[in-house]
């Protein structure tokens, strides 16, 4: 039998809007990510509109994403691309089923950054906006498909003066044009580019940035 991990009675490193995440008990380089129990009933149970309800994947279309997007560029490459996490796999918790990941960790073991951290802490500099830019470089060369850019969905390793993209990934319409021409899809992301810079200088009016 599969052993079920204990997540419950742990303190969690991070949340979402939609996820929490946890040290991997067994692992520390590894995180598990699991569906936030207070926000299941009313995003996919009987608060859902109904056709929410009728999906079969519900609560666990996200990871279908995500592990979508990671097999597209795999395909593209066969190596795991530097901007994306990498996946590990599927374990059972206490909290439903976990998504394992590889953390993007500090020097000190602390989890890496948020962009949205280092904005609200006057910390996001010309050298990490080049970081952001060559991270978007690469997504823009990759077949991956975007759907959520937020400030919280990108996570900075400052050793390496790198972004990862930890989520936010794969097609919000299943049936659209995206997956199918690499040309809108190029477009799309140069589009939700253009808007993520723009909302990223809002933040920083917003915490006030010297200019
Ligand atoms: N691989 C990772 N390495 C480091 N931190 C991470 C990683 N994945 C997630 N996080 C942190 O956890 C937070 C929530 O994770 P995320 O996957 O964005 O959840 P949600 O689906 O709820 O938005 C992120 O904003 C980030 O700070
Ligand atoms: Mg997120």
């Amino acid at each position: 039998m599969t052993k079920i991990i204990q997540l419950k009675d742990r303190q969690h490193l991070a949340q979402g809007n939609s996820r929490l995440v946890f040290r991997h008990p067994e692992n520390s380089d590894y995180l598990i990510k699991v569906m936030r129990p207070d926000k299941i009933d009313e995003r996919f149970g009987s608060g859902a509109k109904w056709y929410k309800r009728l999906r079969r994947l519900g609560k666990y279309l996200s990871y279908h994403r995500e592990i979508e997007e990671f097999l597209a560029v795999h395909t593209a490459t066969d190596q795991a691309p530097p901007f994306l996490q990498t996946i590990i796999g599927f374990t059972e918790t206490d909290l439903g089923l976990g998504l394992i990941i590889l953390g993007a960790f500090q020097e000190n073991g602390d989890l890496a950054p948020s962009l949205g951290h280092l904005l609200k802490k006057h910390r996001y500099d010309k050298k990490m906006e080049a970081a952001l830019e060559a991270c978007f470089s690469e997504i823009l060369a990759s077949p991956v498909i975007i759907s959520d850019l937020n400030v919280g969905n990108f996570v900075y390793l400052e050793e390496h003066q790198h972004f990862i993209m930890i989520d936010g990934l794969g097609n919000a319409n299943p049936l659209g044009f995206k997956a199918f021409s690499k040309r809108l899809n190029r477009r799309a992301k140069l589009r939700r580019f253009a808007r993520f810079r723009e909302r990223i200088e809002r933040y920083k009016k917003h915490y006030q940035h010297p200019t």
